[in-house]
């Protein structure tokens, strides 16, 4: 079961992040995704601003990134609704940290299909790492959160790091994938085991000529 997460303090995090403002970049961003819906639907906006205030605060603090309450009031006012409306979309989604998590954000997923293929493992070489459920390493690289499907089951078991996930995993896998992330690499994502997206391992049984590109059948029908 994905875990709650410990909400900071609040009188800290106002001191922090109570003067939050766009850079001038996602200044303009935010004004073009706002510009996307039309006028009185503002709040249409509130899951991509959100992501993108997430992105700044990373951006500022080396981490993948979070949603201190100064910052979801910040694109509350924005867009003129009343800040539950924003915090609710914050709290629903996994996607957005309520606390600050580490440079890396390690989601692993427990849900029934992972778990059959072998999340335990995964979740064993995270706590060998030095990696606790719920709480971020002392260096501030990985911070581990079970979280539930992440839409990826046909290569169960898998993990999400920052913004790619990680398929096929064991034990050796994920390990090797946090050993190249804590030496500054970038692993590659996706499949660990070279599965082409979720064909199934060893190659494509059906509509083989789709794999490498697009391939129009309809002249093949008898
Ligand atoms: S159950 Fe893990 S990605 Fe769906």
């Amino acid at each position: 079961m994905a875990d709650a997460p410990n909400i900071p303090d609040e009188a800290e995090v106002r001191a922090r992040w109570g003067g939050f403002k766009w850079t001038p970049e996602n200044e303009r961003r935010a004004a073009e995704i706002i510009a996307r819906f039309p006028k009185g639907r503002e709040q249409s906006a509130s899951l991509p601003l959100l992501d993108l205030a997430q992105r700044q605060v990373g951006a500022e603090t080396r981490t993948q990134g979070w949603l201190p309450v100064p910052v979801i009031e910040y694109v509350a006012a924005q867009i003129g609704v009343a800040y539950i409306r924003v915090y609710e979309v914050a709290t629903f989604y996994t996607m957005y940290n309520l606390a600050p998590v580490g440079r890396y954000h390690v989601q692993v997923c427990g849900t029934t299909p992972c778990m059959l293929r072998g999340s335990d493992e995964v979740i064993a070489a995270c706590k060998n790492k030095g990696l606790v459920k719920g709480k971020t390493t002392p260096d501030g690289l990985f911070t581990l959160t079970e979280v539930e499907c992440l839409g990826a089951c046909a290569n169960a078991p898998m993990v999400q790091i920052n913004d790619d996930n990680y398929e096929d995993l064991d034990y050796d896998r994920t390990t090797a994938v946090l050993e190249a992330l804590a030496r500054g690499e970038t692993p590659h994502a996706g499949s660990q085991i070279g599965r082409r997206a979720s064909c199934p391992e060893g190659g494509p049984t059906t509509l083989r000529e789709m794999a490498d590109a697009n391939h129009d059948y309809r002249g093949e029908w008898a």
